[in-house]
């Protein structure tokens, strides 16, 4: 497996892969991989000749008061794992060779409307940090196909947004959330949890979970958020959202609209949460 940690020397790996008419599958990450990455990887091997993963923290995705400097990087025990999992190359940039202007006045995209909304309205300038480093990603690495995670369900939309509105050739897969056996999502800031907090947060999908099928079989969602809100707040949680939305563009559902998603985002202590259960309406 090779570890590539310039731009250059990227570009001049893929040129030769496409020369060769390979295809190339592509997960980015903010590295500290779990089993919930490793699924998207080990898809991506069964999608492309070639795969390739990508290891940046992005700084241009967290807010000045977020966790940037304290993000969990465990560099050596991830390489270690993508090796394993056969994966042809890690692409590990650093900061200066992504944003060499900087990352405030680099040319960056932004996707309206989508990023406004739930996340972006928590994180102000979040999903232009992801677009503007997924966009550069793509361009560098140049995939046939990029796998994503649903747990970022709103991430998801905004990639396939822009990937549509700028025509880029790639194909956008989004798996579903990989969990913890007692329901709590993967991810990366769960190591912030101490003991008592991480039996807690499992309450999180429970009451997702809970939600959904309140919605699915009553149908009152207002009703039905409000008591979520009021059931997590109970178990400790600080919500920022819980929410019922219309999976396609994250808006308020109406009549006959029968894909919705629940979404939550939560504070623990100083450990902010988010997870979302898609589900489906019977159509009446
Ligand atoms: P990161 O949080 O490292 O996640 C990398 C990818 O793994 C994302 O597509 C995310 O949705 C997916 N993922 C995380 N936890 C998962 C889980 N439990 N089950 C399934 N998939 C999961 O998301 C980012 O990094 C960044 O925003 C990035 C896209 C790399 C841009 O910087």
């Amino acid at each position: 497996m090779q570890i590539i940690d310039n731009t250059k020397a990227m570009q001049q790996q893929v040129r030769e892969w496409k020369q060769a008419g390979e295809r190339i599958a592509f997960v980015p990450t903010m590295g500290n991989l779990h089993e919930g990455h490793m699924t998207l990887v080990k898809a991506a091997r069964d999608r492309g000749k070639r795969c390739v993963v990508s290891i940046f923290v992005n700084p241009k995705q967290f807010g000045p008061k977020e966790d940037f400097a304290t993000y969990p990087r465990s560099f050596e025990a991830d390489t270690e794992r993508l090796k394993a999992a056969a994966v042809d190359c890690v692409f590990a940039p650093g900061v200066e060779d992504m944003y060499p202007e900087g990352k405030d006045t680099c040319t960056s995209v932004s996707v309206p409307g989508l990023s406004d909304v739930l996340e972006g309205e928590y994180r102000p300038g979040f999903f232009t940090g992801v677009a503007t480093v997924v966009n550069k990603l793509f361009n560098i690495v140049q995939p046939d196909v990029a796998i994503f995670g649903e747990k970022d369900f709103q991430q998801c939309l905004v990639i396939r947004r822009m990937v549509r509105d700028l025509a880029m050739p790639i194909d956008i897969i989004c798996l579903p959330t990989v969990r913890e056996s007692d329901g709590l999502a993967m991810s990366s800031r769960n190591a912030y949890l101490d003991h008592a907090q991480r039996k807690v947060a499992a309450e999180l999908s429970r009451c997702l979970q809970q939600l959904a099928t309140t919605v699915r079989l009553a149908s009152g969602v207002s009703f039905a958020v409000i008591h979520a809100s009021q059931a997590l707040e109970v178990q400790g949680f600080e919500v920022d959202y819980v929410v019922v939305r219309r999976q396609r563009d994250l808006q308020t559902p109406e009549d006959g609209d029968t894909e919705l998603v629940a979404l939550a985002a939560v504070h623990l202590g100083d450990t902010r949460l988010i997870d979302s259960i898609p589900f489906v309406l019977e159509a009446a």
